[in-house]
């Protein structure tokens, strides 16, 4: 027995070694680490359990059959974090530089698989030159495979790619298909093809970082989540992710202590929004000030930086959070902001996580570009995705709703639970300026005083639309609140709205205008 054993152990120690030394040393030389070390840092000390160690690739082309490594380039199993199980992926590019053979391909799709039964989240660590070439058309089997999973996986357990190396050709498509990519700069890259083909079609000049680089993708092409300085900080943020989300879709996000006591009434939201109605400010104050220990976790910082949405706790809860931010563009909601807010909010919904909707919002962007792209089509996204949402909704107007941006942006008529407004809030058509020059032509056109005509009439709409009290005669704002007093109310509203259901028709899926 004594003599098995120690095979047992020596053959652990060489599925440990990867691709060898050598090549670990050049790994690290790159500024990245080993599939292993990564997951030891992603996972709580001990909690890892291997599956399929002794896996080896079958194919027997191009010499391959005498270069076998234990484990043929992935490291599989599930761990906890934070006390909570996740499955997990990583992949090795110290063998073969993490290319995907069948055999690779089927170990992952044995911890997808594992995942959707158990009811827990995947974690992918991707650092991989794409499809094994010695085995051709198999290794491109194998990735369909795994877009399968995922896609079957989508909306069933929480699905995250850590992009910590190349990820190029239709390898992209399974983090693309899961909810959240995580990038590295300079050490991470996602391209659909690289430079050198780039080149010979387009004849465009172009590095790998500036093609598909983390802050390419985490601010051109929105295809990045977050980006990161270094893989270590990458992982720590991973694990701050995994603390808002639930393990599945019938499960709910782990709850904080929350010390009620520490309550008060916050003053410094009285004074936040300016007194002109034109002047820009930070929303992100009131959400660091709404939220619990002023801790906002923010998704996509650096693409459509109009909206803001992200994770963070109120009364100890997990909350997604949507915002206007009338410090970019006014808070215009154009393409990108819609397809971004539309995105995550279908995440949320689709994981029961409340949403917390904050609106000062002038409407949607003008212009041709937008309608020539599509600002229809994508900015019905986000109407699509809060109509269908069916988890507690909560909205505050802290200024402007205007026009259809206002129906969008959670209003009541599309299922928010409870919709607030400050005394601040505007909620008309459009903004006054326009509206006046529309709905009085014919009086301004006739007066002798243009301006003092238009600066009546101004002063006259004003008065009449600029206030939140019409939208809450009619019902459509629950209440007006005091700025300072958001907190206790958001905390009494969803504590409220816990065990809310709400269902939508039977139907296959819906068709959400792509
Ligand atoms: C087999 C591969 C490989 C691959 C790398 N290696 N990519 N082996 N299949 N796809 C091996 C190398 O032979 C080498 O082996 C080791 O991995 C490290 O590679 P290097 O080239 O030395 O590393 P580096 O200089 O860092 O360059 C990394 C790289 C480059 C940029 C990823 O290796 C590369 O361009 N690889 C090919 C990428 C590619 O074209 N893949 C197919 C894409 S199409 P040794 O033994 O020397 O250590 C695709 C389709 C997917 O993926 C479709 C899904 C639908």
């Amino acid at each position: 027995m004594q003599a098995k054993i120690e095979e047992l152990l020596k053959k652990k120690e060489e599925a440990k070694l990867g691709g060898g030394k050598e090549r670990i040393k050049n790994q690290h030389d790159k500024g990245k680490l080993t599939a292993r070390e990564r997951i030891e840092l992603l996972v709580d000390e001990g909690s890892f359990e291997e599956v399929d160690m002794f896996v080896k690739h079958r194919s027997t082309d191009f010499g391959l059959e005498k270069q076998k490594y234990l484990g043929d380039g992935v490291v599989t199993g599930t761990a906890k974090i934070d006390g909570r199980p996740v499955a997990l992926y990583s992949q090795d590019f110290t063998v073969f530089g993490g290319s995907l053979s069948e055999s690779h391909a089927e170990k992952i799709i044995k911890v997808l698989k594992l995942a959707m039964k158990t009811g827990i989240p995947v974690i992918g660590l991707n650092d991989s030159g794409g499809a094994r070439i010695q085995e051709g058309v198999v290794s491109l089997g194998g990735y369909a495979d795994i877009f399968l999973l995922n896609t079957l996986a989508s909306g069933v357990v929480p699905q995250v790619s850590v992009v910590m190396g190349p990820c190029a050709g239709g390898a992209v498509y399974s983090p693309a298909i899961t909810d959240f990519i995580f990038m590295i700069k300079n050490t991470s890259y996602m391209f659909v093809t690289g430079p050198n083909v780039v080149k010979t079609v387009t004849h465009e000049d172009v590095s790998f970082e500036n093609l598909g680089g983390a802050e390419t993708h985490a601010s051109k092409s929105g295809v990045a989540h977050f980006v990161n300085e270094n893989e270590v900080e990458a992982i720590a943020s991973v694990r701050k992710l995994m603390s808002y989300l639930p393990l599945n879709f019938m499960d709910r996000s782990p709850k904080v202590e929350f010390d009620m006591s520490s309550i008060t009434p916050q003053e410094e939201l009285d004074s936040i929004i300016p007194d002109s109605p034109n002047k820009p400010y930070d929303m992100k104050e009131i959400i660091n000030l709404i939220v619990d220990d002023n801790d906002f976790f923010e998704v996509h910082s650096h693409y459509a930086e109009n909206i803001i949405v992200g994770f963070g706790r109120i009364g100890g809860r997990s909350i997604g959070i949507v915002a206007n931010q009338p410090e970019v563009l006014a808070g215009v909601l154009d393409i990108n902001a819609s397809v971004k807010g539309a995105r995550f909010v279908r995440f949320c919904d689709a994981f029961n996580i409340p949403l917390l909707v904050l609106v000062d919002v002038p409407g949607f962007l003008p212009g041709t570009e937008q309608e020539w792209n599509g600002i229809i089509r994508h900015g019905a996204k986000l109407l699509y995705a809060f109509c269908e949402a069916t988890v507690p909704k909560i909205t505050v107007i802290t200024r402007k709703a205007y026009g259809g941006a206002y129906d969008v942006m959670n209003s009541k008529h599309i299922r928010g639970d409870f919709n607030f407004a400050w005394p601040s809030a505007e909620i008309a058509v459009m903004g006054p300026k326009g509206a006046v020059e529309i709905i009085f032509k014919k009086d301004i056109e006739k007066s002798e005083n243009r301006e003092a005509e238009i600066e009546n009439k101004l002063n006259g709409y004003i008065e009449k639309f600029a206030n939140p009290y019409i939208a809450a005669e009619r019902g459509y704002i629950d209440d007006v609140i005091l700025p300072r007093d958001t907190k206790i109310k958001l905390i009494n509203s969803f504590s409220l709205l816990e065990k809310k259901v709400d269902t939508n028709p039977r139907k296959k899926h819906g068709n959400i205008p792509l």
